[in-house]
């Protein structure tokens, strides 16, 4: 079977349209894929990286499983664990550190952005290393697949490089993992500034649109989407930012092809789209943000799921750190 992981970071109490669009919706296509086998994760060590208040980090990690399961993760079927519970992780990622170059992390655009935006001394080396944490997780589930949005391309890019280098280095340990970048949802832009991608860390959140945002507030927010000047609706990234992102998130949503969504609109004007995009948001946001509030209200037996997916992925995990640790020639432990 083909092996399939992925996570998102629980660093807001919701994940946005970009987070669903550019992954969840597809982990969930994926689990449902004949042949594949699959692993979700919450990287909540990876969110650790930039400060975080404890209390608001626990909560946000369930709420994080909870809209996994409410968007379609089947925790029976696919084993759903918080990263920290699986101390693997952090010990292959040690390991990794250790063959990766000083040179080689520098050059990760999105510690770049991120610490520029905190200023160079108060951003964490934890930081800085994340992107060798992220090639661990990938690389402890031997995954073959791993669907992301476009801004991830680059940590997988380290990812295979890493896996190729110890490969090389210690024998055959690692398989290198396969992007799974969908093209038109790759990356699915900020409602108020189509020029930059939907972002958790944007100044203002009325360009985003939360899972969890009231159906009401959903609709006004797409309402308001910055749109261009003309008025026909097409597919044109570069001289229709607004109109094409809108396009993609409804083709996303729906199934529907753009150019099947371009000639249906043929004809109509901006506001047509947008009353109809907001009502299928709403329609599809709506149930699955009352579904993780129900999950919410169970809090032990979210616990209890995620302990059961750490117990599984722990099976996959400590044979691929138990290998690695022999061949680094740890001195195996009596
Ligand atoms: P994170 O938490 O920032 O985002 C989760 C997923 O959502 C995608 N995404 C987007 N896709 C399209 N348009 C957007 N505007 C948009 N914004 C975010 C991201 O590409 C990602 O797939 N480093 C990862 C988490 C991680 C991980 C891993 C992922 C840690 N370890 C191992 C896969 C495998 C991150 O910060 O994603």
């Amino acid at each position: 079977a083909t092996r399939v992981f992925s996570g998102a970071q629980p660093s807001a109490d919701s994940l946005h349209l970009g987070n669903y669009v550019g992954a969840v919706r597809n982990w969930v296509n994926m689990q449902n894929e004949q042949g594949t086998d699959c692993l979700f994760f919450i990287p909540d060590m990876h969110a650790i990286t930039v400060p975080q208040d404890p209390v608001i980090m626990t909560q946000r990690t369930r709420m994080t499983a909870a809209q996994y399961i409410a968007a379609g993760i089947d925790p029976e079927k696919t084993p759903l664990f918080a990263q920290s519970h699986v101390p693997e992780h952090a010990q292959l990622a040690w390991v990794l550190n250790c063959i990766t170059g000083f040179g080689e992390a520098s050059r990760m655009t999105q510690f770049k952005d991120k610490s520029a935006k905190q200023g160079a001394d108060s951003a964490s080396v934890g930081l800085f290393t994340y992107p060798i944490l992220m090639a661990a997780d990938i690389l402890l589930y031997q995954a073959d697949q791993v669907p992301v949005g476009e801004d991830q391309r680059q940590h997988l890019e380290l990812t295979r490089n890493l896996a190729q280098r110890f490969n090389a280095r210690f024998g055959d340990t690692f398989v290198v993992p396969e992007g799974r970048i969908m093209k038109e949802t790759a990356k699915i832009y900020d409602l108020q500034n189509p020029a930059s991608k939907m972002s958790k860390s944007a100044e203002t959140d009325k360009g985003i649109i939360w899972l969890m945002d009231e159906p009401k507030k959903t609709a006004k927010k797409i309402k308001s989407a910055v749109t261009d000047a003309g008025s026909e609706i097409s597919f044109d990234r570069e001289n229709k930012a607004g109109v094409s992102n809108l396009l993609s998130i409804y083709s996303a949503i729906t199934g529907e092809s753009i150019d099947s969504i371009v000639a249906r609109y043929e004809g109509k004007m901006y506001g047509h789209l947008k009353v109809d995009l907001a009502e299928i948001a709403a329609e599809t946001f709506g149930p699955m943000r009352e579904r993780v509030n129900e999950l919410m209200a169970d809090p032990a037996e979210l616990d209890r799921l995620l302990a059961i997916g750490a117990s599984k992925a722990r099976e996959i995990a400590s044979v691929t750190v138990e290998n690695v640790y022999e061949r680094v020639g740890f001195l195996p432990a009596a």
